[in-house]
């Protein structure tokens, strides 16, 4: 198998990092294909972290190729902070390249404004996005105004695009908003200085990409955020600003659908969600808080609380149909460790009579009278970190990984029991099928 594309099933921070990493060993090169620094994808190998938000994970390896792809939008301030920040701890071998696709688009400063104005607008009904930008960078991008990373090292269109650009956000800024305008003069200078950095990255990857696939090379496509983020598929408007799921590779990388092998979909053992939006099945007590403190619930890019709960099996089968998803991977099992008994969301169910099991309810005032229906299981208590075989898991927490692979009829290949790289049992490698 050839090419492979991992995506969260839940609302984001599902494990995608750690995943990534791991298969990155086989692949020859990894893409990311869309959203931008909202992401934070953490890699542990033998006790160090690394975050990521724009660069993929398969940097740490060396011999690689690592693309940023057309359907992302990039902050260059805080990509060259991220290479700088590899480069000094020594994670960014010397043979793994790193490829931008002259079509991504840019984040501009301006952007990071109106999303935090238009938060702060919002008051208690806000997103609660990340402040990065996103969504007014993809907004430009859909209006046809937004600024490409090929205008970003042409000086003539960037200086005219920017003129452009900050007259209008200047209008929303100080008109709509109340806010202070926004000057061009420092915008140019400072973006001008990163296209000299940035231009020996810049190519068409759809171009490479292809060759790479005619030479049978192996590719990895690495998804953020989480299927429920998507902006249709998601619990909109609580979403980010682009397409999550699965398809959205092909488009955001250039790759034809006819290329794509398999579909790996993360799906963490419980679930969370940063920022506003519904959660059916939410705790809001101690089993949450300490879901939330065993897993180290923070956000890896605002540092925010994650909201905690139990296992949303709606929101996974809908991600499996969604991204037709061929294999799972189970990850952060071992939180779950000490509870006594585990609940499974199979269904919701309203006061109206209304049930749902394989899709969740598109209007969110049906979402948010849903309520769950579980089933129990019983818990375990030894340690689990150390299994490397489904074999080596007690036989309850085998009981909880074949029920998951029943309720989504999708084959279990990989379970991962801490964050560790060798933390991880893999049962199918994508890969080498
Ligand atoms: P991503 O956005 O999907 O890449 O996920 P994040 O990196 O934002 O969040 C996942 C967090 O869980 C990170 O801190 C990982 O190091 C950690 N993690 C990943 N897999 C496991 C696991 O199996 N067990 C534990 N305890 N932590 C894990
Ligand atoms: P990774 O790739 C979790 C959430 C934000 C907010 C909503 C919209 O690490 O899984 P945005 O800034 O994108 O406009 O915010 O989406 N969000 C994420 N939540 N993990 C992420 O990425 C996220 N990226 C965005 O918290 O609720
Ligand atoms: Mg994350």
């Amino acid at each position: 198998m050839s090419s492979v594309i991992v995506v969260g099933t839940q609302w984001g921070d599902e494990g995608k990092g750690k995943i990534v990493d791991l298969y990155a060993e086989d692949a020859d090169a990894v893409v990311r294909f869309q959203g931008g620094n909202n992401a934070g994808h953490t890699i542990v190998v033998q006790g160090k972290q690394t975050i990521l938000h724009l660069i993929p994970s398969g940097i740490l390896h060396n011999y690689k190729t690592c693309m940023l792809g057309n359907g992302m939008v990039i902050d260059p301030r805080v990509l060259i902070e991220e290479i700088d920040y590899l480069k000094k701890e020594n994670a960014f071998p010397p043979n793994t390249k790193l490829v931008i696709s002259d079509k991504a688009h840019v984040i501009m400063p301006y952007h990071r404004r109106v999303d935090a104005a238009r938060e702060a607008a919002k008051g208690a009904g806000k997103i609660g996005t990340t402040q990065r930008g996103i969504g007014p960078a993809y907004e430009d991008k859909v209006s046809r105004v937004g600024i490409r990373i090929c205008d970003l090292l042409d000086s003539e269109v960037l200086t005219e695009k920017i003129k452009r650009n900050v007259e209008e956000k200047n209008f929303y800024l100080t008109k709509l908003y109340g806010e202070q305008p926004i000057d061009e003069k420092p915008i140019l200078d400072e973006y001008m200085g990163y296209a000299d950095v940035l231009r020996p990255h810049v190519a068409d990857i759809s171009l490479l990409l292809d060759v790479a696939i005619r030479q049978k090379k192996k590719i990895l496509f690495e998804g953020a955020q989480g299927c429920h983020l998507d902006v249709d598929y998601g619990t909109y408007p609580f979403v980010t600003s682009s397409n999550t799921v699965a398809g959205n590779a092909c488009c955001g990388a250039g790759v034809g659908p006819t290329k794509i092998d398999s579909v790996v979909g993360i799906v963490k053992a419980y679930t969370t969600r940063v920022g506003s939006g519904p959660f059916v099945t939410e705790l809001n007590d101690e089993i949450g808080q300490r879901i939330q403190s065993v897993g180290q619930e923070f956000g890896a890019t605002t540092g925010r609380k994650r909201r905690c709960g139990w296992l949303d099996m709606v929101l996974v089968r809908q991600s499996v149909r969604v991204s037709g998803i061929t294999g799972m991977a189970i990850t952060k099992l071992d939180v779950l460790t000490g509870i006594d008994k585990l609940k499974i969301c199979v269904g919701y169910r309203t006061d109206k009579g209304e049930e749902f099991t394989k899709s969740v309810p598109a209007d969110l005032k049906v979402f948010e009278r849903c309520q769950p229906v579980y089933m129990e299981l019983d818990g375990w208590t030894e340690d689990i970190n150390t299994a490397k075989r489904l074999e080596d898991l007690p036989r309850n927490t085998r009981r909880y990984v074949d029920t998951l692979e029943n309720l989504c009829g999708v084959k279990v290949v990989l379970v991962s029991v801490g964050a560790d790289r060798n933390e991880t049992i893999v049962t199918e490698n994508p890969f080498r099928r």
